[in-house]
C-alpha cells in the first residue's frame, strides 16, 4: 500500500519505518528540514534500539521516504496516518493544534479517497473534529473525494518500540466504515497472522482505550507504591509481595514494580489529560487525583532518604547517581524521576556525580548547573562520591561490585530505586542498603 505519515516523531518514524519494512511504501512527512535531513541519512533524532537500521534499510530500497509537504505524496496515498504530537496545555488537557492543523493540511492535499487514521493520542471527540476539518476544506475546493477518519491507538513502549509495533498484544481500529476496517485489516495483517490481534470497535470508544490503558498501567504502579511505603513502616518485603500478587493471574506480574515513580512523555501526561476531560464534563476524579499525587510523592522519596541517611546534612555532600533516562533503553527524560532527584539534591546543596549510557547529554542540556557531573562510566560517577543512588534499571548497573562500592562510597550506602538488589547482600558487603518497600 501507498502509505503517508504525517510527524516524523516518535510514534510517526516507528509506524513508517516497520509499515515499509513489510514492503509498504511510505513517505514521512515532517516540517523540520534538519530533522528530514538527518533521517535521509539514517540518523535518527533519539535513541531507540533497532530502529536505525529499519529505517536505513527501507530507505536504500526505496521503500520509505521523508518529505517536507504532502504533495505529492497524497496523490497515491491509500492510508494517511496523523502521528503528531499532542503535548499536555497549561491545565493538562491534550494541546490538539498539531492535530488540527495536520488534518486542515490533509484536507487540502487529498486527490483519492483516502482513509485517514490517527495514531496521536487524543480525547473522545476528536476524530470527529479532525473528519469535520478535513470535510470542510475537501468542500471548499469542490472535489468529489472521501476521507474517512478512523482512530488506531498507538500502544509502543519506549526502549522496544519496533519489536512492540512488530509483535503487537493487540491492534485497535475503531471506525464505523467497512471499507476502512477491511483496509486497515489487511495493512495489519502481517503483525495477525493468526487473527487474534487485531480490535475492531467505533471511533470513540479507540479514543477511550488509550487513556484508559495508560491511567490503568499508571493506577498500577501508584498502588504498589503506596503499598511499598506500608510495607517498609510494618516490616514487610514488598518484593515478595510481587511476587506472591503477581501469582494470581487475575493480578498478573507485568507492571508491579515499586519504584521511583512513573515517568515518560506518555502515563503522567495521559493522567493528567484524562482528569482533566472529566472535569471538563463536571466528573471528579478521586482515584486518578491520588495517583498522580502518589506519583508525585514518590519521585520525592529518594531524596528524603538519602537526607535521612547523611543526618539532615546534604550540603557539600556527594551523591552518585546511576541512570537518567525515564526508563532503560531511552535516552528520552521527560518526567523523569532523576530530574526531580537532582534538582532536590541541588537545592539542598549536594554535588551530583552522573551517569547514564544514552541520556547524559539530554541532561547537560535541561539542567545547566556545574554541581550536576556527568561521568563517563558507572564506576567513575562513585569516585568521590559519598553514597549511590540507582533510578534506572540499566542492565549494566544489576550487578555491580558491592565490595568495591563498600571501599569506595564515603558513607557506604547504596540507594536503590528499582530494587534491583538483595538487600541482604549488599549489607553483608559492608554497605547500608535502602530499597523502595523493603521492610525487613
Ligand atoms: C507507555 C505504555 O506502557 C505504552 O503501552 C504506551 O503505548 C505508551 O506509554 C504511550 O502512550 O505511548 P512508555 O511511556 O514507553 O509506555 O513506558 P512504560 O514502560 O509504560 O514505563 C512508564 C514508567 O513507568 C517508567 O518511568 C517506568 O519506570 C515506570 N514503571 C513501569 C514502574 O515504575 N513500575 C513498573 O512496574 C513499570
Amino acid at each position: 500500500m501507498n502509505i503517508v505519515i504525517i510527524g516524523a516523531g516518535y510514534v510517526g518514524l516507528v509506524t513508517g519505518a516497520c509499515l515499509a519494512d513489510v514492503g509498504n511504501r511510505v513517505t514521512c512527512v515532517d516540517h523540520d528540514p534538519a530533522k528530514l535531513d538527518a533521517l535521509q541519512r539514517g540518523q535518527v533524532p533519539f535513541y531507540e534500539p533497532d530502529l536505525d537500521a529499519v529505517i536505513v534499510r527501507n530507505v536504500a530500497a526505496e521503500r520509505l521516504s521523508f518529505a517536507a509537504s504532502l504533495e505529492p505524496a497524497m496523490r497515491h496515498a491509500d492510508i494517511a496516518f496523523i502521528a503528531v504530537g499532542t503535548p499536555a496545555t497549561e491545565d493538562g488537557s491534550a494541546d490538539l493544534s498539531h492535530v488540527l492543523a495536520a488534518s486542515a493540511e490533509l484536507g487540502r492535499a487529498v486527490e483519492r479517497d483516502t482513509v485517514i487514521v490517527v495514531k496521536s493520542t487524543v480525547p473522545v471527540g476528536t476524530c470527529e473534529r479532525v473528519q469535520r476539518t478535513i470535510d470542510a476544506e475537501l468542500r471548499m475546493r469542490g472535489v468529489p473525494w472521501r476521507a474517512t477518519v478512523a482512530s488506531n491507538p498507538e500502544f509502543l513502549k519506549e526502549g522496544s518500540a519496533v519489536d512492540d509495533f512488530q509483535r503487537p498484544d493487540r491492534i485497535i481500529v475503531g471506525t464505523d466504515d467497512p471499507q476502512a476496517q477491511r483496509l486497515l485489516a489487511a495493512l495489519y495483517a502481517p503483525y495477525n497472522r493468526n487473527r487474534d490481534r487485531l480490535i475492531v470497535t467505533d471511533v470513540r470508544s479507540a479514543e477511550f482505550t488509550k487513556y484508559a490503558s495508560n491511567v490503568m498501567l499508571a493506577t498500577r504502579i501508584s498502588l504498589m507504591n503506596e503499598l511499598a511505603r506500608l510495607a517498609e513502616k510494618v516490616g514487610v518485603d514488598i518484593e515478595a509481595v510481587r511476587h506472591g500478587t503477581g501469582a494470581d493471574p487475575r493480578i498478573g506480574h507485568h507492571f508491579l514494580y515499586a519504584g521511583v515513580g512513573y515517568g515518560g512523555s506518555c502515563l503522567p501526561k495521559d493522567v493528567r489529560a484524562l482528569a482533566r476531560l472529566a472535569a471538563e464534563h463536571d466528573q471528579s476524579t478521586p482515584l486518578l487525583d491520588s495517583v498522580q499525587a502518589i506519583n508525585d510523592a514518590q519521585k520525592r522519596l529518594l531524596s528524603a532518604k538519602i537526607r535521612e541517611h547523611l543526618h539532615g546534612r546534604l550540603e557539600g555532600a556527594t551523591v552518585a547517581l546511576w541512570g537518567l533516562a525515564f526508563k532503560p533503553n531511552t535516552d528520552d527524560i521527560r518526567e523523569a524521576p532523576s530530574l526531580v532527584l537532582i534538582d532536590e539534591l541541588l537545592r539542598a546543596g549536594a554535588t551530583i556525580r552522573a551517569y547514564d549510557p544514552v541520556a547524559a547529554e539530554r541532561v547537560r542540556q535541561a539542567v545547566p548547573d556545574a554541581r550536576l557531573q556527568l561521568c563517563r562510566n558507572a564506576r567513575a560517577a562513585c569516585e568521590g562520591a559519598d553514597v549511590l543512588a540507582v533510578v534506572t534499571e540499566w542492565r549494566e548497573f544489576k550487578s555491580p561490585d558491592f565490595r568495591w562500592l563498600a571501599q569506595t562510597l564515603a558513607q557506604r550506602a547504596v540507594f536503590d530505586g528499582r530494587n534491583l538488589y538483595d538487600p541482604q547482600y549488599v549489607e553483608d558487603c559492608g554497605l547500608r542498603y535502602y530499597g523502595i518497600g523493603r521492610g525487613r
